[in-house]
């Protein structure tokens, strides 16, 4: 296989056969030609390692059909573009990225029909439970219009989604960690809508994906409320989309036209219903039945119920502290109710990942990657 794969922004993790640099290491490729890569000079834990000329240096590199693998020399350091060059081998060996490990990660997209209604305090929250049940779990804000996953959880990430696309770092260098056991990504919005990215662009955010897909259990992605290119790109390459509404009669119409929106473009897609803001447990049953009928006889597809969550003034204090509910309310009725549907998916995910063990079946199914590239007409 050759490299012709490679290119400009692609992650790398790179282990050398020096005894002093024991540690695997990060790094990103800035340019090549026939002969030779650039790379930006390695880190670890954010700290540069230089490393010297004629160093042996094993190298992995994302590309968009898998891991690009192979062994070579820094032929030459330069500082001042804070880069090596290493030669580029003729052929690599390249590890196909449909790995069941990849296959595995679940992309949950999170919309509505119209805004605030609750995705972002339920999307937060949510991730929050999913890895107090051992899940790794990203949640990348993906609400272009109204970004504020960053404000509810009171951190300040110094960079955004617009950096990986505009090609100043890789996917894992804008990865937040919090203090809550998940990792978020700011959204931007400073980002042109995904249908006016440029070839290049597109690229560099779908590598950037399949990394998650690769180092995730879970990506939830807030998206805005309404139909943009933004939000259903992510609808239709999502495992599955939560569609959340309110009893209020608006919001249910809003929520109704939206899913009618979405199946009227493509049936592949697995929508769930939750009703949020709820009064009483029976209003949310009420209106879950009323909604998942109306859908089904108009529009003849079966929504499948996730929960009806209580309206709370723990939501909106939790909001006012900026420390999430799960956190702040854990035994809150709400933070109840989200364990109760982490629960849910956890426990159909793992009867899954067991029934594919005893049948020795490799989960085949195309992933959010596959699916997003086929949207953009990238595959
Ligand atoms: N279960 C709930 N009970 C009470 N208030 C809620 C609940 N869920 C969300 N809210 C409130 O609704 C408002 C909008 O929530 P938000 O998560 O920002 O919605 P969206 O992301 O859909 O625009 C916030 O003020 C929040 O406090
Ligand atoms: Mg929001």
């Amino acid at each position: 296989m050759n490299a012709t794969c490679i290119m400009p922004g692609q992650p790398i993790s790179l282990t050398t056969d020096s005894a002093f640099h024991r540690n695997t290491y990060d790094s990103r490729v800035i340019s090549l030609d026939s002969k030779n890569l650039a790379i930006a000079t390695p880190t670890l834990k954010g700290l540069k390692v230089p490393l010297n000329v004629g160093f042996v240096v094993h190298l992995s590199i994302e590309t968009a059909d898998g891991s690009c693998r192979f062994t070579t020399e820094v032929l030459a350091g330069d500082t001042g573009r804070h880069a090596l060059v290493l030669r580029l081998p003729a052929d690599c060996q390249m590890l196909p990225n449909s790995s069941p490990a990849a296959a595995r990660c679940r992309f949950i997209a999170v919309t509505s029909g119209k805004g605030g209604v609750g995705k972002t305090s339920f999307v937060i929250n949510y991730a929050i439970a999913l890895a107090e049940r051992g899940r790794k779990v990203l949640l990348f804000d993906a609400d272009l219009g109204m970004a504020n996953v960053d404000v509810l959880m009171k951190t300040s990430s110094r960079s955004s989604i617009v950096d990986v696309i505009e090609g100043y770092r890789s996917m894992h260098e804008v990865i937040t960690p919090t203090a809550y056991g998940i990792d978020i990504i700011a959204g931007g919005s400073g980002m042109a809508t995904l249908g006016a990215l440029a070839p290049a662009q597109m690229q560099r955010i779908t590598l950037g994906f399949k990394w998650l897909e690769s180092h995730y259990d879970y990506v939830l992605i807030d998206t805005g409320a309404g139909l943009s290119k933004n939000v259903t790109s992510f609808v239709f390459a999502a495992d599955e989309t939560i569609v959340v509404t309110t009893p209020e009669p608006h919001a249910i119409t809003d929520a109704y036209s939206i899913i009618k929106v979405i199946l009227e473009e493509s049936r592949d897609v697995k929508l769930k219903l939750l009703i949020n803001k709820c009064e009483s447990n029976s209003e949310g049953i009420d209106v879950m039945k009323r909604v998942s009928r109306v859908i089904r006889n108009f529009l003849d597809y079966t929504v499948t119920p996730i929960g009806c969550m209580p309206e709370s003034r723990s939501v909106s204090r939790s909001i006012r502290e900026q420390v999430p509910l799960m956190a702040s309310h854990p035994n809150s009725d709400v933070a109840k109710c989200l364990r109760g549907i982490a629960e849910t998916e956890t426990l159909s995910d793992a009867v899954s990942r067991l029934e594919d063990a005893e049948t020795e079946k490799r989960p085949t199914g195309e992933s959010f990657v596959g699916r997003f590239m086929r949207r953009f007409k990238m595959a």
